[in-house]
């Protein structure tokens, strides 16, 4: 085991000894193997010893042959070990010829070259690239790449690499090859390749300076007629981010291929991304609503890398934020524009509240920029790229709009064509501010959810409201003591009619006309004078920083600021807040087996709320949405599933009821005419419909159920379907069995629909869930080689079902544990992130503790797992 427990440290960074100026790449493709010949143009950094081995890293590849300077090395020249290939002799340039063969079709941990539904494709993000070639596997070694893949041309016509193609021809054997060169210097993990029967959807942009760039979309000739979102989203990424950024796109092409076993959302390869087919494909009738905008989001994401992330890279994976924060961050903006701004940012909010705390509040807590780590791709992760988008948004606030487009610009000249780290980044934006953001960069290398303690005191007598603030970032592994943070804090105060109140703080100016201040100390004042009555405190607007605020107001306050607050983001975040007591107050009933009643003031604010004309209709569905079941866990000291459940159920089918006629009218008034178009207006009018529609069914009685049955069979649109077919399916209603069956029967010809039919069968909260998951494992359409097959099941009822997933006698962890150790010689990302799921028992009682904790054993205990599964139960057993 001693490999796995190797740790990689920040601390011990080095320059590369070597740098690797020019890669020439031959790769054979055929059917049960495929040859690559590299051939690398190399020096030797400066500062480098001349008598410095060359160390390349190389895994599951079986070398062919090692040439010097054209001259073949003999076994005694060269020393081959399990993941490196080690040349002790070597001049300070040379050029290094490596043969090597490998398998692409057993590889099953879709990293590296594998196939996937009989085409050829590669993933070398983090540390792939090492499984097709022996190389200088680091992101600090730029390297210009030609590639010529040659391939049977009948099984593979289609043949892309990075950059340019600029040879094809035919081979003997009805073989064929194509040649590509990349002009942009990249580091190994940017590298990609495919080979396939592929049909191409093209499309042309012209950037601003107005050259014309080809785009194109590779799908299965089945997919192509759910290409043309895609597209669409592709073209508007590259406007909005000529106009937000200035920022053109560089190469002649742009390429995009869909794939359907991948085990990220896509990935951003030069000129060639490599798309998890989820995040392309879309048609009415089968992607929803959410899918058009999550295919928006990443196809923006992985387009926006090509500045942050590509032309400017990390210098170590320790800076992966570097690239995944910031360039969240401008996808978030990017999707903020095309949508309701509020609702975007309410998502993003929920998404960082609901993974991201409880990964902070864990085993595998880690800092934005980690100090270690055993296995890279553990870090993948809602901190880095979440919390790191936060932290950008951070600077963005406090540098403001137009400063922050200059630091932006800065940092992306300063190192153009290098490798980065978070520091230079900070360092630009605060060179361009003239800000001392010392302090700040505690984000980085800090773990944990900072608390926001706050107090509000009026002295009606002097006409001053004084606030006192008080921060504390909890220990976390390996980080016992915190240091207070600079932390921005945007707020208003509202009087009595719920208008804003002028600031006037004579200690501390805010931010001309945006209210914003700035802590730096544990504790803090601020104090406003001329303040003519009691204010009404909005903390935290926009979510100003990643944190958990405590502010004691009354449930009065809340009420008001969920009908008053200008704020969109604080309104609702003061009835999430209200309902959050609420529902919290609830549990404490059902524990003690008090009667339950939901407080009537809320049942007549959520009341108005549905009686309100117009407005932005998929903010006023998240207003009248209960916090999630995650949410409320995250708030209890020790985490009772079914209190929880039991308490939100209830105030579900309380509010059904007693709004009753409101459901119904709003369900009947938000049909929208004519056929689906994926539309933000529309798409939140369906968002409130269906919410209704849940509201009602949420009582399973026999008048929703014809609802939902009617909406499920007779709609045109995958939105109503899967909103119908939910309500169905987690009814405990007879129907819902048909409901799974015709779900089924209509679907089983699409792989990406069968994904939706596994999840919300997985997440159904009923006592038959875990016997009717275990059955849909030997379903034909489930493969656990399929990494959107196991998110869909085992993802799904892992992470969210929390009452089956932890039902009391241990049997949902059993299950899981099972999985992992089937899933992991198989794939081990993969079955590590299913594994992270058993490492939060501390949360939960001592019982369920107990239980999770004897499946991390059984786990730890087989000596051949992954290095990432060893890494996530090594860590959760502590
Ligand atoms: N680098 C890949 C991404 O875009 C995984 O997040
Ligand atoms: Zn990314």
């Amino acid at each position: 085991m001693d490999s796995q427990a190797k740790t990689i440290l920040l601390k011990d960074y080095r320059p590369p000894a070597y740098l690797i100026e020019e890669v020439a790449l031959a790769v054979d493709l055929f059917e049960e193997r495929a040859r690559v010949c590299s051939r690398l143009v190399c020096r030797r950094n400066i500062g480098t010893a001349p008598d410095a081995p060359l160390v390349l890293q190389g895994e599951d590849l079986v070398l062919k042959s090692v040439a010097l300077d054209g001259v073949p090395l003999t076994p005694d020249q060269y020393r081959l070990e399990e993941e490196s290939l080690t040349i002790p002799t070597v001049g300070e340039r040379f050029l290094l010829a490596v043969e090597t063969e490998l398998y692409p079709q057993k590889n099953t941990s879709l990293d590296g070259l594998y196939r996937s539904s009989s085409n050829f494709c590669t993933q070398c993000e983090a540390e792939g690239f090492r499984k097709i070639t022996y190389f200088l596997d680091r992101p600090d070694v730029l390297a210009r790449y030609e590639v010529t893949i040659s391939a049977e041309q009948e099984r593979y016509p289609v043949l892309l690499a990075n950059g340019n193609l600029v040879e094809t021809g035919v081979l003997p054997e009805g073989r064929h090859y194509a040649r590509w060169q990349d002009p942009f210097p990249k580091p190994s993990y940017l590298f990609a390749m495919v080979a396939g029967n592929l049909v191409k959807i093209a499309d042309t942009f012209v950037t601003r300076s107005g050259r014309s760039v080809a785009l194109e979309i590779y799908v299965q000739a089945h997919n192509q007629d759910k290409c043309a979102h895609a597209m669409a989203s592709l073209k508007k990424a590259m406007a909005w981010d000529e106009e937000t950024f200035g920022l053109e796109y560089d190469l002649d092409q742009y390429m995009i291929v869909a794939v359907d076993d991948f085990n990220m959302g896509a990935m951003e390869n030069k000129g060639l991304n490599l798309f998890n087919s989820k995040y392309v494909l879309a048609r009415p009738d089968t992607a929803t609503d959410a899918d058009y905008e999550g295919i928006e989001a990443v196809i923006g994401h992985e387009y926006f890398h090509n500045w942050t992330g590509n032309r400017v890279t990390c210098r170590d994976w320790f800076q992966l934020s570097l690239k995944e924060g910031l360039t969240v961050f401008r996808d978030q903006q990017f999707t903020a524009d095309q949508v309701s701004a509020p609702v975007k940012r309410i998502h993003d909010v929920r998404l960082l509240r609901n993974v991201q705390f409880p990964e902070d509040n864990g085993p595998m807590a880690h800092p934005v920029r980690p100090d270690s780590y055993m296995e890279i791709n553990n870090f993948y992760t809602v901190t880095i790229y979440e919390k790191g988008a936060e932290i950008i948004r951070m600077l963005h606030t406090l540098l403001g709009v137009e400063l922050f487009r200059q630091g932006l610009a800065l940092y992306l000249t300063h190192h153009d064509g290098r490798a980065a780290t978070t520091d230079d980044f900070v360092q630009a934006m605060a060179e361009v501010s003239g800000r001392d953001l010392a302090q700040f960069k505690r984000w980085y290398t800090q773990a944990g959810t900072p608390r926001l303690t706050v107090q509000g005191e009026y002295d009606p007598e002097a006409r001053t409201y004084t606030l006192r603030l008080a921060q504390a970032t909890p220990a976390t592994p390996g980080q016992p003591e915190k240091e207070p943070l600079h932390i921005p804090v945007a707020l208003g105060l509202l009087d009595g009619q719920g208008k804003e109140m002028p600031l006037t703080c004579p200690e501390r100016q805010p931010e001309a006309g945006r209210n914003l201040f700035e802590l730096r100390e544990t504790q803090e004042t601020i104090r406003f004078s001329g303040v003519p009555e009691q204010p009404r405190l909005s903390i935290l607007r926009n979510f100003s920083a990643p944190l958990k605020v405590e502010y004691g107001c009354d449930e009065e306050e809340l009420l008001f600021l969920f009908r008053y607050d200008r704020d969109p983001f604080n309104r609702w975040e003061a009835g999430q807040c209200l309902a959050s007591r609420l529902l919290l107050g609830l549990v404490e009933d059902f524990r003690k087996s008090r009667p339950l009643q939901l407080d009537e003031r809320f049942v007549a604010a959520c009341g108005r709320l549905l009686a309100e004309e117009g407005g932005d209709k998929g903010f006023l569905a998240l207003l009248l949405t209960l916090p999630s079941e995650e949410y409320l866990a995250e708030q209890m000291a020790v985490v009772d599933v079914e209190a929880i459940h039991a308490a939100r159920t209830f105030a579900r089918q309380t509010l059904a009821r007693s709004l009753r006629p409101q459901w119904e009218q709003g369900y009947a008034a938000n049909r929208s005419a004519g056929p689906y178009r994926y539309e933000p207006e529309l798409a939140g009018q369906r968002a409130l419909r269906n919410l209704c529609l849940a509201y009602l069914m949420s009582t399973e009685d026999d008048a929703a159920t014809q609802l939902a049955l009617a909406q499920f069979r007779g709609t045109d649109n995958m939105t109503d379907q899967m909103a119908a077919f939910a309500g169905l399916a987690h009814s405990g209603r007879p129907e819902r069995q048909q409901a799974i069956a015709d779900f089924y029967q209509q679907w089983q010809g699409d792989s990406l629909v069968l994904d939706k039919w596994f999840a919300v069968q997985a997440t159904a909260p009923l006592p038959e869930t875990l016997a009717a998951v275990q059955a849909l494992m030997d379903h034909p359409a489930f493969q656990l080689k399929n990494p959107n097959k196991v998110r869909a099941l085992l993802g799904s009822f892992a992470a969210g079902n929390p009452v089956c997933f932890h039902e009391v006698s241990g049997r949902g962890y059993a299950f899981l544990a099972e999985q992992i150790l089937a899933l992991d010689p198989l794939n081990p990302q993969v079955a590590a992130r299913l594994a992270a799921r058993l490492g939060r028992g501390a949360r939960y009682d001592a019982g369920r503790q107990g239980l999770m904790r004897t499946q991390l054993e059984r786990i730890a205990a087989i000596p051949s797992l992954s290095r990432d599964v060893y890494e996530v139960v090594s860590k959760s057993l502590g």
